[in-house]
């Protein structure tokens, strides 16, 4: 049983790129001295990284370039998440947790999850807490306020383009985000664009794909399973979805979700108008199709 502030042996696995990838990884952890960190090993076998695992985290995966929607990965990283998920089963620990981080999440922790199935279906998780982060980010910066200011930031759907960062339901300073914020073109506009195109822009800025932004919502995310959620608050997680809020059975999307420090819930009963309905059920579609397009790698 893995919880808050106990220490941590890491396991690194590289599968496509070669051991050589993981050299620096580990002299950067050696160098951060963690305090919880205990020991850092690397290997490229699924079997010997996932044996014992309490927390499995899957960011590998080919990284999307300029122009790619994550999705266009799914060919090429789908298959990596379906031996992951036989690996998880056969060798992690009875009450194994997987984050998966690496693109398309959403779907490929569907794949890992189908690979996998003697795992119950609540301990998979997909990433949207950056997505979250980044619109805590942008509400901020408009109302002129610290971003821990911003919170009940609920992420709906799937880490991609169509994204719904829920601005409606959102708090600033505790008042309602809408009345603190009373440009409503530019939360329905630029706002939204802004948080489904963050990751392309920093694509676009650098070459390559966020890497501090996205390990420490890796962190947070973590941390929020394994942590009662503070009171009257919510946090972003993709999970498998539950029938809630009318939204299809199965996929895994994301949701405002509350820990008691063990079991993740959906938070129920958050208001959604028909703005939010519609940006809702078209991130939905997407993920519909998207596990359409992966049910060879699912086995029945
Ligand atoms: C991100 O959101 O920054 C990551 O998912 C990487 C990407 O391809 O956008």
């Amino acid at each position: 049983m893995f919880g808050p502030n106990q220490p941590v042996e890491l396991q690194l696995i590289e599968i496509p790129r070669g051991m050589k990838a993981l050299e620096a990884v580990v002299i950067e952890l050696h160098d951060c001295a963690f305090p919880l960190l205990k020991t850092v090993s690397m290997t490229d076998d699924l079997g010997v990284g996932f044996e014992g695992a309490n927390w499995v985290v899957l960011c590998g995966g080919a990284p999307r370039q300029d122009r790619m929607a994550r999705k266009d990965l799914l060919g090429v990283n789908g298959k990596l998440f379906a031996s992951q998920g036989k690996a998880i089963m056969a060798h992690a620990a009875s009450d194994v947790r997987t984050l998966v981080v690496g693109n398309p999440s959403n779907t490929n922790c569907l794949i890992a999850m189908g690979n996998a199935k003697d795992v119950p279906a609540d301990r998979w998780f997909a990433m949207t807490r950056l997505d979250e982060n980044r619109a805590k980010a942008q509400l901020a910066l408009k109302a002129g306020v610290h971003w821990t200011d911003v919170t009940n930031l609920a992420i709906w759907g799937n880490h991609s383009s169509t994204t719904f960062p829920d601005f409606l339901n959102a708090k600033i300073a505790g008042k309602p985000a809408i009345d603190v914020i009373t440009d409503r073109a530019w939360l329905e506009g630029d706002f939204i664009k802004t948080v489904q195109q963050r990751g392309a822009a920093i694509i676009k800025a650098c070459g390559l794909s966020a890497a501090q932004s996205a390990a420490h919502a890796a962190v947070e995310t973590i941390h929020s399973i394994v942590n009662p959620t503070p009171a009257d608050d919510w946090n972003s997680v993709a999970l498998h979805a539950d029938g809630s809020y009318g939204i299809e059975k199965g996929i895994i999307c994301s949701f405002p979700t509350r820990s008691d420090g063990s079991r993740v819930e959906i938070v129920q009963g958050v208001p959604i108008n028909d703005f939010a309905r519609a940006k809702i059920d078209a991130t939905i579609k997407e993920l519909v199709d998207e596990r359409a397009t992966v049910r060879d790698l699912i086995p029945a």
